[in-house]
């Protein structure tokens, strides 16, 4: 019976019904208890040769309990290591993580400046045709702009077919939103645009935003008046002078370069006053033959237009110097400068905030 008691022991299929045999064994009523207990009845020639018998029997049975408890807890313990999981790989800072990128946030003010003062925002693709990018804006095939723009060119898909070009600037955006909207109108478009350069202020991809007005009457004032009070509300003060210079640029007649004034504040350049002067963007009278190439009547309408680099923007209210490092990804640079996402730029509360 003790060695049947051991087999089913070892046999147990798992602890409840282990720890019932181990009762039916060596608990008060328990067989080998009895067999113990019976020793003391015996005559003391029988008990010396039963007792190391029983003892042996304890043992035994003591041993198969200890050895089949400890495989069905380990047994148990697989199955649970197999089924419950702890990820230890998850964040414990659930704070949120990440900044927004300095030109994410400088084209949020802009917008935010810009909405305020009645312009909506326009977009248009990357990929862009050479009448979108060039002949609309008055630069005919042979114009010698279309070689100056240094363009990146993408092979047709369709044999023949004129190549696209990853558009030069934003101002492309300006014709294919006169073509939706029509007259009159006020949009700014910022985005990426590609040019075949790369050195410390040079990228081959870099950001510009472009705006473009068209109404009756308006005048070369009224673009004075909006390139001013845009720069004073980006650089969060009234002292922002602005010098616009006589220029070329084949979308517009009159052109207009303008320069921002700066001056040195303990050993930093800083925007306002008039020491010195930094080109920032161009502008000018949109040229009646881009009102004419959109369906428009030049006669009827008139505007003014302007395109400046945001990156270029950000370096300059923001103080960083090298403009490739805003394109590397270093954690460290986007830690720095980067913003907090709560920090909505808006105009109570500063759009630099
Ligand atoms: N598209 C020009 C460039 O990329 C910038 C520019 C100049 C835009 C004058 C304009 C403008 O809208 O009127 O260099």
């Amino acid at each position: 019976m003790s060695e049947d008691l051991i087999t089913q022991i070892l046999a147990a299929p798992d602890l409840p019904a282990l720890e019932q045999l181990r009762v039916a064994a060596l608990g008060k009523q328990g067989s080998i208890t009895a067999m113990l207990k019976s020793l003391g009845s015996m005559d003391s020639e029988t008990r010396a040769a039963e007792a190391p018998k029983v003892h042996a029997r304890r043992e035994a049975v003591s041993n198969a309990l200890a050895e089949r408890k400890q495989a069905l807890e380990g047994a148990e313990m697989e199955r649970r290591l197999a089924t419950e999981r702890v990820d230890l790989t998850l964040p414990v800072d659930d704070r949120p993580q990440g900044s927004v990128h300095p030109v994410s946030q400088v084209m949020d003010e802009l917008a935010e400046i810009f909405a305020d003062l009645g312009f909506a925002v326009a977009e248009g693709p990357e990929i862009e045709d050479q009448w979108h990018n060039f002949t609309a804006l008055n630069m005919p095939e042979t114009h010698p702009a279309r070689a100056m723009h240094d363009t990146f060119y993408v092979n047709p898909r369709v044999e023949g077919e004129e190549p696209r070009v990853l558009r030069t600037h934003t101002s492309p955006v300006q014709i294919r939103a006169m073509q939706a909207l029509g007259a009159p109108l006020r949009i700014i478009a910022p985005g990426r645009v590609y040019r075949s350069d790369s050195d410390a202020t040079h990228t081959p991809m870099f950001h510009q935003i472009e705006g473009l007005v068209i109404d009756r009457a308006i005048t070369l004032g009224h673009l004075k008046w909006t390139l001013e009070t845009f720069l004073k509300a980006f650089f969060e003060r009234d002292d922002v002078h602005i010098r616009m210079r006589p220029s070329y640029f084949p979308f517009t007649e009159p052109s207009a370069e303008v320069d921002v004034g700066w001056s040195i504040d303990k050993g930093r350049r800083v925007v306002g006053g008039s020491e010195c002067w930094m080109e920032v963007l161009g502008s000018g009278m949109v040229h009646p033959r881009v009102i004419a190439a959109c369906g428009l009547d030049p006669d009827e309408w008139q505007g003014f237009a302007f395109g400046t680099g945001v990156d270029r923007l950000a370096m300059l209210k923001y103080g960083m110097d090298d403009l490739r490092a805003f394109f590397d990804g270093d954690l460290r640079w986007l830690k720095h400068y980067g913003f907090s996402f709560l920090d909505v730029p808006t105009l109570s509360a500063g759009v630099g905030a």
